[in-house]
């Protein structure tokens, strides 16, 4: 059977991260979201976080010199080596071409590309009332996912914050690169016939059973 090797694609806030734990949790993936080891950089005062930070809280991409390293050496870890689950990456062309190189060399291949689709209407609602936990990083909406006790997170009792980038402004910036720059990708792993689609606004748990029986099935054909 092959490596559970998967991309999640889609605009800002469609719902990767609320996904990624899931599945991480169900089909034991190393989960690798480039934005959340971003802001560990940028929390930890590194180099390679202080010349991030500026792209970021402008809603930019980062230079894709300093994403492409990070992610190789990361898909190459030992927690990886079953499967993984790329939360944020490829997020244009070049992204992608060094991805692709990078497996065909380690002898690895992808299994499937996963779309979740939302509208930027909804991408700005969202990200707006989106709350995240300063310890982990567990997602919370105030309207649709909303914490047991305001201001705090369910799993570990951090304190819950608003992300500098998630302000009018940027999440439009960031929707307009995403359209520019990400969503060409669609096509890209169209043509690769890697490509699944999800229907981004049914409620968080519809959207994994849908995701999990995808993957069934996937796996069945691939053991076939
Ligand atoms: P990153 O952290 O990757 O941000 P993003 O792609 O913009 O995605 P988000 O984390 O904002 O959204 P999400 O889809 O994970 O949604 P979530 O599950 O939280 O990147 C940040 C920045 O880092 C970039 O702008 C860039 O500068 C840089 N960067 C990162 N990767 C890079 C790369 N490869 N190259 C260059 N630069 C890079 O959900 C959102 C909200 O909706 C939550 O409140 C949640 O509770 C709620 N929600 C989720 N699902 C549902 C649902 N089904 N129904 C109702 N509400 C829901």
């Amino acid at each position: 059977m092959s490596e559970l090797n998967l991309i999640l694609l889609g605009p800002p806030g469609a719902g990767k991260g609320t996904q990624a734990e899931r599945l991480r949790e169900d089909f034991a993936l190393a989960h690798i979201s480039t934005g959340d080891m971003l802001r560990a950089q940028v929390s930890e005062g590194t180099e390679l976080g202080k010349q991030a930070q500026s792209y970021m809280q402008a809603g930019e991409l980062v230079p894709d010199e300093v994403i492409i390293g990070m992610i190789m050496v990361r898909i190459g870890a030992a927690d990886a080596r079953d499967g993984f689950l790329l939360d944020g990456f490829p997020r244009n062309e070049q992204q992608a071409d060094a991805l692709g190189e990078a497996l065909a060399t380690l002898e690895r291949r992808l299994l499937a590309v996963l779309l979740i689709e939302v509208s930027d209407d909804e991408v700005v609602r969202r990200l707006g009332g989106r709350r995240v936990c300063t310890k982990s990083g567990h997602v919370y909406h105030l309207e649709f996912d909303p914490p047991k006790h305001e201001g705090i997170c369910d799993q570990d009792g951090s304190r819950l914050i608003q992300r500098d980038d998630d302000h009018e402004q940027t999440i439009r910036k960031r929707l307009e690169v995403y359209h520019a720059q990400t969503a060409p990708l669609i096509e890209y792993y169209e043509k690769e016939g890697l490509l699944r689609r999800f229907d981004g606004r049914r409620p968080p748990n519809e959207v994994n059973d849908h995701i999990r029986a995808t993957l069934a099935t996937l796996r069945l054909e691939d053991k076939l």
